[in-house]
């Protein structure tokens, strides 16, 4: 399913991955967590292919992206039933987020 992701997503996801390897205030459970966590988290993308057009009015009218939040969720429920991973999915953008885990995860997401 990650070989569906656009090559920018693809990018994101590695950035993402490179923020978490490089923060040496990590503990190493955590830094994995982290980071299995990144390689899934924009993986609704991979349904909803949000356009081009749609990514530049995202970012210039600051529009919501839940429909990539939900698509993930779904997809990982269905394919795993992990409950924790498609709410964590599900809820990555939410701010302020009450899970500290995504909270941390924001820091590294949003600077990719
Ligand atoms: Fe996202």
């Amino acid at each position: 399913m990650l070989e569906k992701l656009g090559k920018a997503e693809k990018a994101h996801t590695l950035r993402v991955l490179e923020y978490i390897d490089k923060d040496r205030d990590l503990d190493s459970s955590l830094k994995a967590e982290l980071a299995s966590f990144a390689l899934v988290h924009d993986i609704g993308k991979a349904i909803t292919k949000p356009s081009l057009a749609f990514k530049v009015a995202k970012v210039l009218f600051r529009l919501s992206s839940d429909a990539h939040c939900i698509a993930g969720c779904r997809a990982v429920w269905h394919l795993t039933h992990d409950k924790k991973l498609a709410l964590r999915i599900l809820k990555h953008h939410v701010k302020p987020n009450p899970d500290p885990f995504l909270d941390a995860f924001q820091k590294y997401d949003d600077k990719a």
